[in-house]
């Protein structure tokens, strides 16, 4: 007989977590100036499923580093991942108007103050890596995931893709390119988030980190695939974003590319293999099978 899922009670654990670490570093609003502190907050704050901070806390803490230690890193990755989605929703992008429920960041400020607010959270989590006192206190290893993050957020990871996906409106995409866009896009930051958990610990092994760096690379790319499908078989009340928009705007997706029923079962494939790459941590690595259960099976 299987153990109930200890999924939901670490979610609410590690999101509360994630809550407290973003209000320690974001600057206060009454702080110079005070309306791109205000717009950093408004945007980072109470709000997001916490994905990417909840998988740094599952990895890290399967392989045994403290949640303190874990804080930093966490907190860096939801910071570039908000960064993202304003600058995702921006008029030159997406353009879309409702974000996490709330009026997105250019239409509650203005454009200027969104491009701001994103440029300032990248920054902010970089700084979070170099400076956090908590981490992991070897130097080389907080090089390392400075090394990663960085990789992973720009041309050659998140912004890269978002390009890909700019460029491929009414275009016509094979499904090699597709998954090259959505493993850019969205995968490198959930891979970033699993990679940052491993190397808050001192001894990261080469051989754990290739099967963590698999699981995560399948979830990146499932994750996106759900997000596809939630456009579709969602409602903008549950996702708190514009359910329909990328029909709308003819953006380059799975269900579009393939159908829905070959997106769910890319989806199950992808999960499927994740499971596979964490065996040998057996029950230990239950929480990181609960998170992918969530993540293929979520409704907003
Ligand atoms: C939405 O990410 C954008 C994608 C990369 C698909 P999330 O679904 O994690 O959004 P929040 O953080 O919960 O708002
Ligand atoms: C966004 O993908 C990926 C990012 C890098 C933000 P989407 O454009 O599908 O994300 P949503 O649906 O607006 O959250
Ligand atoms: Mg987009
Ligand atoms: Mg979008
Ligand atoms: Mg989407």
């Amino acid at each position: 007989m299987s153990l109930p899922s200890l999924l939901p009670s670490l979610l609410k654990t590690y999101q509360a977590r994630t809550e407290k670490t973003l209000e320690h570093w974001l600057p206060s609003a009454n702080i110079n100036p005070s309306q791109l502190h205000e717009a950093m907050r408004y945007t980072s704050l109470d709000g997001g499923k916490r994905v990417r901070p909840v998988l740094v806390y599952l990895t890290g803490q399967m392989l045994g580093a403290s949640p303190a230690a874990l804080d930093g890193p966490a907190c860096a990755l939801e910071l570039i991942h908000v960064y993202s989605l304003i600058h995702d929703d921006l008029p030159a992008m997406d353009d879309d108007e409702l974000r996490r429920g709330k009026p997105t960041c250019h239409i509650q400020f203005d454009e200027a103050t969104a491009i701001l607010t994103g440029d300032a959270l990248q920054s902010l989590a970089f700084y979070i890596l170099a400076h956090d006192p908590k981490m992991v206190s070897d130097a080389s290893q907080r090089l390392k995931m400075v090394e990663t993050l960085a990789l992973a957020s720009g041309s050659r990871g998140m912004a890269g893709g978002q390009a890909i996906d700019l460029a491929a409106v009414g275009n016509a995409m094979s499904l090699v390119e597709l998954e090259n866009m959505h493993i850019h896009k969205t995968g490198a930051l959930i891979r970033a988030s699993v990679k940052l958990g491993a190397l808050s610990l001192p001894d990261a092994n080469a051989a754990q980190l290739e099967k963590l760096d698999h699981f995560a690379n399948c979830m990146g790319l499932a994750f996106q695939i759900r997000d596809d499908i939630l456009d579709i078989e969602s409602d903008t009340e549950t996702l708190g974003k514009p359910q329909g928009s990328d029909q709308a705007r003819n953006k380059p997706t799975y269900p579009a590319l393939l159908g829905m029923s070959e997106a769910k079962r890319r989806a199950d494939e992808l999960h499927q293999e994740a499971i596979d790459s964490v065996a040998d941590w057996g029950e230990a690595a239950q929480p990181l099978r609960d998170i992918a259960e969530y993540i293929i099976h979520r409704k907003s």
